[in-house]
């Protein structure tokens, strides 16, 4: 590997998880915001299941949810995030974390959430990885297995976030979005194009879902 990519990389990996080292950032400060935001719709209700999501690819949704993770786990609220992009997984990678078992190994029924899910050691969040490439994977995101998923596992966190593929590209995410309480827009400056951004406030509204809040990602 060139010295160059190698330098890059290990810059990104420093880059990454914000609120961790540098809390005060202005990149934070947008997080703090969606918190807030997740606060108000949650009302009365004891949690919410958020949906993190953009319209294409690469423009930082992991990035995002990762952050906004640690964010709220760092104020002390109980976070569960789950890799809901499974055809390629990646927060695994993020937190340094395997991939032997997760969502889509309790989703087939080959292993049960306590086996799957694991502390990141960050405050009390936890993290349910993509787990085994499956052969199904809008079917498994669809599946009533999904439905039951959450509802069990919705009354043991304060918030749980769900990383996710293009909005516009698959239907995972749409189908996601619809059982989830709220959807996180992430948009990447200078490459979503407007008309996605349209695209995908139409999607999510037929979709039945709210955004409760939009990250520039630049
Ligand atoms: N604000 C940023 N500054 C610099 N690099 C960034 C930023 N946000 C994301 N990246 C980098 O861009 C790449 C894509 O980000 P990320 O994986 O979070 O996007 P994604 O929307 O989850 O992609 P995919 O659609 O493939 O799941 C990664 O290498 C990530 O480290
Ligand atoms: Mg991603």
């Amino acid at each position: 590997m060139a010295l160059n990519k190698r330098r890059k990389m290990k810059k990104e990996k420093k880059r990454f998880l914000v609120t961790h080292s540098n809390p005060e950032s202005v990149v934070s400060e947008q997080f703090r915001t969606i918190r807030t935001n997740i606060h108000f719709i949650n009302g009365k209700k004891k949690s919410s299941i958020i949906l993190v999501t953009s319209p294409g690819k690469g423009e930082g949704k992991s990035t995002i949810t990762a952050n906004i993770a640690v964010s709220m786990a760092q104020q002390k609220e109980k976070v569960l995030l789950i890799d809901g992009a499974i055809r390629s997984p990646d927060i695994h990678s993020t937190f340094k974390m395997a991939n032997q078992v997760g969502l889509t190994d309790v989703l087939a029924g080959k292993a049960s959430f306590e086996e799957a899910v694991v502390s990141s050691k960050i405050g009390m969040l936890d993290i349910l990885t993509g787990g085994t490439n499956p052969r199904n994977p809008a079917e498994l995101l669809a599946s009533q297995s999904m439905v039951n998923l959450l509802e069990r596992v919705k009354p043991l966190y304060d918030i749980i976030l769900i990383d996710s593929p293009p909005l516009l590209k698959l239907t995972d995410s749409k189908v996601m979005a619809h059982i989830c309480d709220g959807v996180v827009l992430v948009v990447k400056k200078n490459k979503t194009s407007l008309d996605s951004i349209f695209e995908s406030k139409r999607v999510l509204e037929f979709a039945n879902t709210q955004i409760i809040g939009t990250v520039v990602n630049d």
